[in-house]
C-alpha cells in the first residue's frame, strides 16, 4: 500500500473552542451532553485529515465520561493531537476542559479516542496507508503507548460485534 512520509505530533495538534449558548442546555440548565462527542468529532476528524491530508471517516467514538457538568457562560476547550497511527486508521485523542472565561480556569469535562480511517483509494483500489505520526515529547510517548492497549480492545470488541451480528 502507498504510505505517506511520517510528521510530528505537533504538525497537526490544535485547540479549538466553543461557547456554549441557552440553546445548548439541557431543561436542567446544564450542557445536553450529546453536544461533547458531537463538537469532539468534529475536532479529531479536522486534526485527522491536518495529519493525513486525505479524507478520512470516524469508526469509533471511545470512552467519553462526562465528569462534571458545564454551565451556561462556559466555554469548551477541545485540544486534539494524533496519538498513533496504524495502517489505514488512526487514533486521535480530545481532551476537553470547561473553561471560564474571565478566569481562564479549566475544568476537565472528558476524554475521548476517535478511531479514523482513511477514505482514498491507491491505484490498486486499496485505502491509502496514513503518513506515521512521531511522537517527540513525554506525554506524546505515553499516549502512543496506551493507544495501542486500547485499539487491541476495540478490535477484539468490533470482532465480537461483527460476529453477534452473523448470527443475531
Ligand atoms: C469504519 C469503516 C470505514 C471500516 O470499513 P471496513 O472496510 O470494514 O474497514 P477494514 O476492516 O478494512 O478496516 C480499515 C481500518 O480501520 C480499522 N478499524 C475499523 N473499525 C475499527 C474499530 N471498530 N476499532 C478499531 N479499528 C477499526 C481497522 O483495524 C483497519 O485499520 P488498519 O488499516 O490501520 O489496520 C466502515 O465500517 C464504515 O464506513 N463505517 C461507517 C463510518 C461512518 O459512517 N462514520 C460517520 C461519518 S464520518
Amino acid at each position: 500500500m502507498e504510505r505517506l512520509a511520517g510528521k510530528p505530533v505537533s504538525d497537526s495538534a490544535f485547540e479549538h473552542r466553543e461557547r456554549v449558548f441557552p440553546h445548548h442546555l439541557n431543561p436542567g440548565n446544564i450542557l445536553y451532553g450529546g453536544w461533547i462527542p458531537f463538537w469532539a468529532d468534529s475536532v479529531a476528524a479536522l486534526c485527522a485529515e491536518r495529519h493525513c491530508g486525505i479524507p478520512i471517516v470516524t469508526a469509533v467514538m471511545d470512552g467519553i465520561h462526562l465528569l462534571c457538568p458545564v454551565t451556561k457562560n462556559d466555554v469548551l476547550l477541545f485540544k486534539a493531537s494524533v496519538n498513533r497511527v496504524w495502517d489505514s486508521s488512526c487514533e486521535v485523542g480530545v481532551k476537553i476542559y470547561a473553561e471560564n472565561p474571565y478566569t481562564r480556569h479549566l475544568r476537565h469535562v472528558a476524554t475521548g479516542y476517535f478511531v479514523m480511517v482513511s477514505m482514498a483509494l491507491g491505484p490498486d483500489g486499496k485505502r491509502i496507508s496514513m503518513p506515521k505520526v512521531i511522537p517527540e515529547t513525554e506525554d506524546e510517548k505515553r499516549r502512543f503507548k496506551q493507544a495501542a492497549v486500547r485499539n487491541r480492545r476495540r478490535k477484539a470488541e468490533r470482532k465480537k460485534m461483527l460476529k453477534e451480528n452473523q448470527t443475531a
